[in-house]
């Protein structure tokens, strides 16, 4: 049985308000109508046993039992083992204990990427054959660089199969995974007529209640200049999700990466905006998208080693990932920082940050003063 539902503003208040007493201010930020958590946990990295899984069962229960009420994922994340672990923690905590509602919970995946089921295969080519060739999921012309699809038809597959090892009946945001892949091979042009068609059978799965807003989570797309052969134009992409889904389109998340070692979204302008240059958080805010930052800590690399210049504006706090993460969730624009934990002690020390006010403005500018000394 899936659990039914999804995030409601209601919920989400509510969520937050069982941290009243403990959680600082501006730790729970609202967008899109929701009240969203300023850290959220991402579940890439990590082996695929079982191990790991009961690793992230634990990390993505006791997350929400700290006050983060953003989960993220994909369905290739671990071979799609991620997303099953989701799943259990999310039934023990709302079926099984009742210790939340669906309701309160902002639950994030991706599809694009080709998913293992479980393990590598023996034969990737046969996997693939067998799982979506002669399924009609997709076929070999579909698919880009060997391992990623953003066809209608794929698209709806791989959100059947997250909501299935999700154990859920709608995803709060659906995220195309990295689609600047596609621009390996394909044109600007012909990557907005495949964007454009995947938005549209997104748009349909909102009116279906399978999902709640979509977005992209890219990697490169919004970070590079703007010649650059994977770029991404954020106004563009509005542009192509209001064809489809009118003022009111559904195109509301977008996800990149934002740490200390990868500052671009805040220092970049690449991006246009009615012919004026702007970065990309400033054309999102604008657009009315929110951002939700990933490798908030480059995946583990800048944990370590921060220098006094930085930790010193950053409020002094008593470990590196806390700082890092600092960084991210005090950034204007940023809604969210993702963390990938698979760790009790990792999440149980980063969400002590749950109690902590973000830097003030004065503080994240003092920031680049001193850095740049
Ligand atoms: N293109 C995309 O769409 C994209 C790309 C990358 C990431 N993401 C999303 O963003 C999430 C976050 O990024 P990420 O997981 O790649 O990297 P990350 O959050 O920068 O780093 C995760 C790593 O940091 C470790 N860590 C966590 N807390 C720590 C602490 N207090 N001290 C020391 N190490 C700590 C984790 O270890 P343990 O696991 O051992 O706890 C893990 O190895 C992902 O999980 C995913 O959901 C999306």
């Amino acid at each position: 049985m899936s659990m039914m539902g999804c995030a409601t503003p209601e919920g989400t208040a509510r969520y937050g308000e069982r941290f009243r007493d403990s959680a600082a201010s501006d730790h729970f930020r609202h967008a899109q109508n929701l009240w969203l958590s300023s850290i959220g946990i991402g579940t890439y990295l990590g082996n695929w046993d079982e191990t790991t899984d009961r690793r992230y069962i634990d990390a993505v229960a006791r997350t929400i039992e700290l006050g983060a009420n953003v989960v993220d994922t994909a369905i290739n994340y671990r071979f799609q083992r991620s997303e099953r672990s989701i799943g259990q923690a999310l039934r023990r905590l709302i079926s099984e204990e009742a210790k939340f509602a669906r309701d309160e919970l902002v639950i994030c995946t991706k599809g694009g990427y080709l998913p293992f089921d479980g393990a590598p295969p023996t034969d990737a080519r046969r996997y693939v054959e067998d799982t979506f060739v002669h399924k009609g999921v997709a076929n070999f012309s579909d698919i880009v660089a060997g391992s990623h699809c953003m066809t209608p038809a794929y698209l709806q597959n791989q959100l059947n199969e997250s909501l299935a090892n999700l154990g859920l009946s709608c995803i709060d945001v659906y995220y195309i995974h990295n689609p600047e892949t596609q621009l390996q091979e394909v044109s600007h042009e012909e990557f907005d007529d495949r964007l454009q068609i995947a938005f549209e059978r997104l748009e349909q799965n909102v009116a279906e209640g399978k999902i709640k807003h979509y977005g992209v989570a890219t990697w490169n797309g919004f970070r590079v200049p703007t010649n650059a052969p994977g770029y991404h134009s954020l106004e563009r992409m509005v542009g192509l999700a209001r064809e489809v889904g009118g003022r009111d389109h559904n195109f509301r998340f977008i996800q990149l990466p934002f740490n200390l070692a990868m500052p671009e979204a805040l220092v970049t302008y690449n991006q246009t905006l009615q012919g004026t240059r702007v970065t990309v958080l400033e054309a999102a805010h604008t657009l009315g998208l929110t951002v939700v930052a990933s490798a908030s800590l480059l995946q583990g690399k800048v944990a370590f080693g921060i220098p006094e210049a930085i930790r010193g504006p950053l409020g002094s706090l008593s470990t590196e990932a806390q700082t890092a993460i600092q960084f991210v969730r005090s950034t204007p624009g940023i809604n969210t920082a993702l963390i990938g934990m698979s760790r009790r002690a990792h999440v149980e020390e980063n969400l002590q940050l749950t109690r902590v006010p973000p830097v003030s403005l004065e503080d994240y500018g003092r920031l680049f003063e001193q850095g740049a000394k």
